[in-house]
C-alpha cells in the first residue's frame, strides 16, 4: 500500500530524469502535453479542457492513496516530459502506463523512466511481472517492452486499435537488452 506520506515521498532519480508523484501543480503542464497525436495508441482521448482533465486526475490521487495505482510525473530538469505509472498495484502483475510528450519523444526518456520505475516497483511491491499492452502499430512502445525483457503473451482488441500484450519479468527489468532485432519476439 502507498500511504499519503509515501505518495508525497516517491522520488526516483535517473541520470537525466526525476520521477515524482503527480499532484495538482502538474495538471496544467500535463494537460498541455495531451495532444491527439499522443493518444493515438492509447485507450482514451484528450480531455477537452483543463476542467475536464481535473475530473480525471482527481481520481488518481485517492487511487494512489489506496495503494491501487501510481501516477508519476517525469521531468528532465524542470521540463515536464511525461507520465509513468502502474495500474493494479496489488495484483501479481501490475499494468504499466507510460507516455512521453510528443516534443520529447525519441530521446530515450521512455526507456530510462520505465527501467527505473519497474526496477523500483519490483523491489517495493514484489510482483512476478508487469503487463505491458501496446497497439500492434505502436512500434516505439513495442520496442521498449522488448528492451525491458518483455515477451509477447497475447493479443486483444480495443475500439481504437488491435493490441498485443507483453509480459515484462520483474526480475529482468534491470537488464536492458543491448540489441533488439526483434528475434526475441519471433521466437514467441
Ligand atoms: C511509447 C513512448 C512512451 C516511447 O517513449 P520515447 O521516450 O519516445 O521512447 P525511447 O526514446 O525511449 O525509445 C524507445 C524505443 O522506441 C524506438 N522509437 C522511438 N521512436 C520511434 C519511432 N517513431 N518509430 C519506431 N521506433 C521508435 C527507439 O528507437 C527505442 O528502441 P531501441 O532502443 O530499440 O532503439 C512514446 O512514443 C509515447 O509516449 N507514445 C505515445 C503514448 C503511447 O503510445 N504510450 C504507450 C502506451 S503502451
Amino acid at each position: 500500500m502507498v500511504t499519503n506520506q509515501d505518495r508525497a515521498m516517491i522520488g526516483i532519480l535517473t541520470e537525466r530524469l526525476a520521477i515524482r508523484s503527480f499532484d495538482d501543480g502538474d495538471a496544467a503542464e500535463t494537460f498541455a502535453a495531451i495532444t491527439p497525436g499522443l493518444t493515438r495508441f492509447m485507450n482514451w482521448e484528450p480531455p477537452s479542457s483543463l476542467e475536464k482533465f481535473a475530473e480525471v486526475w482527481r481520481c488518481w490521487l485517492p487511487a494512489m492513496s489506496a495503494g491501487s495505482e501510481l501516477h508519476l510525473v517525469i521531468r528532465a530538469g524542470q521540463e515536464f516530459v511525461g507520465i509513468a505509472g502502474l495500474y493494479g498495484l496489488r495484483e501479481d502483475q501490475p499494468e504499466v502506463l507510460l507516455w512521453i510528450k510528443q516534443a520529447a519523444q525519441g530521446n530515450g526518456y521512455g526507456q530510462e523512466a520505465m527501467a527505473a520505475l519497474l526496477a523500483w516497483a519490483s523491489q517495493r511491491f514484489g510482483p512476478s511481472a508487469f503487463r505491458w499492452p501496446a497497439a500492434v502499430d505502436n512500434a516505439p512502445s513495442r520496442r521498449l517492452a522488448r528492451r525491458l525483457g518483455g515477451v509477447l503473451v497475447g493479443t486483444f482488441d480495443r475500439p481504437k486499435y488491435a493490441g498485443v500484450l507483453y509480459r515484462v519479468p520483474a526480475s529482468g527489468v534491470g537488464a536492458i537488452r543491448k540489441a533488439d532485432d526483434g528475434s526475441a519476439e519471433n521466437s514467441n
